[in-house]
């Protein structure tokens, strides 16, 4: 009975949070090392149905990371990364294609299907969805010489996200599940960082909300400390203190640019915690780091 009264209580609480969302686009990274167990998978699936279930829009964008890493391994192809990017030649980026519209983006949608979801996988060729330009990295050098240029390949940087495709899907109760890949100039296929897809597509479809699940408790200071709030006075400081490394620099600078957009807010939170998106959404003891646009 006790246990009855805590989940009616648990629903309760809800409530408001569910009327302020109703309505409302939320963007949800789901990122590659996040899923890490099938049930933490299944409770992912479960809270994304459930967004919809309230009248909450959620487009899901997934990473990869580890499980294109093990393919490649798997293929015996070498792969190097600069500043955290992977060097993509065009052998890996049919690894790429492969690993994360064939595997992880059909297993997502799969899931939330067999939950009763009705999901849809896209990638950036579809319907016109991710143009995207080749990313330059230029790296300083010592000397007062001018930057190097490093070619990463087939790398890319969203340049624009039709959202046409995913208002129409959305519309008709579809949950749209969306591969980091994108379209070059030349209509090649390029690899992009998922969190930067997720904030570009958060923009374009002014979402409420962007919502970043990775495998930590959310931006951590020098000391290991968990940063609850963060504001771009804060998360310079972050990166200057050498705090902000590796994966996470993509992540800061992609809420901060989806808050300059018009998101209201962007959270970075533990997709290892089960139900960690209805925690973050619907309850007063919000998890992670959360960016405010204080406009
Ligand atoms: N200040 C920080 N706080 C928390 N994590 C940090 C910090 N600096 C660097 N990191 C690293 O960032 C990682 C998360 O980014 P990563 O790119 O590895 O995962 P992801 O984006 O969730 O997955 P994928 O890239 O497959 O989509 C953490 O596992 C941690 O090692
Ligand atoms: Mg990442």
């Amino acid at each position: 009975m006790r246990e009855a009264v805590k989940r009616a209580q648990v629903l309760s609480e809800a409530l408001p949070y569910i009327q302020r969302f109703a309505g409302s686009t939320v963007v949800v990274k789901y990122g590659g090392h996040a899923m890490a167990d099938s049930e933490l998978q299944q409770s992912f699936a479960k809270n994304v149905i459930m967004l919809k279930a309230v009248g909450i829009n959620p487009v899901v964008v997934h990473g990869g990371g580890p499980q294109i890493g093990r393919l490649l391994e798997r293929l015996d192809i070498d792969c190097e990364f600069v500043d955290g990017m992977r060097v993509t030649s065009s052998e890996v980026m049919d690894v790429v294609l492969m690993v994360l519209k064939g595997q992880v983006n059909t297993s997502i949608v799969s899931l939330i299907n067999r939950h009763g979801g009705r999901a849809v996988g896209l990638c950036g060729h579809d319907g016109g969805l991710i143009t995207a330009g080749r990313m330059q990295m230029a790296k300083e050098v010592v000397g007062g010489h001018p930057p190097e240029i490093i070619d990463l390949g087939l790398v890319g940087e969203v340049e624009k996200v039709n959202p046409q495709l995913l208002n129409l899907l959305s519309d008709s109760a579809f949950i749209p599940v969306i591969a980091p890949v994108g379209v070059g100039p030349g209509g090649e296929s390029l690899n992009i960082n998922a969190d930067l897809v997720a904030a570009a597509v958060a923009s374009a479809l002014g979402a409420a909300k962007l919502v970043l699940l990775t495998d930590t408790p959310g931006v951590l200071d020098t000391d290991g400390q968990l940063v609850s709030e963060l504001s771009p006075a804060r998360v310079g400081r972050l990166m200057e203190s050498g705090a902000i490394s590796g994966g996470m620099i993509p992540k800061v600078s992609c809420c901060l640019e989806a808050l300059e957009a018009g998101v209201a807010q962007a959270h970075i939170i533990d997709g290892r915690t089960p139900n960690a998106l209805l925690l973050e959404l619907f309850t007063d003891r919000g998890v992670g780091s959360v960016f405010t646009n204080a406009r």
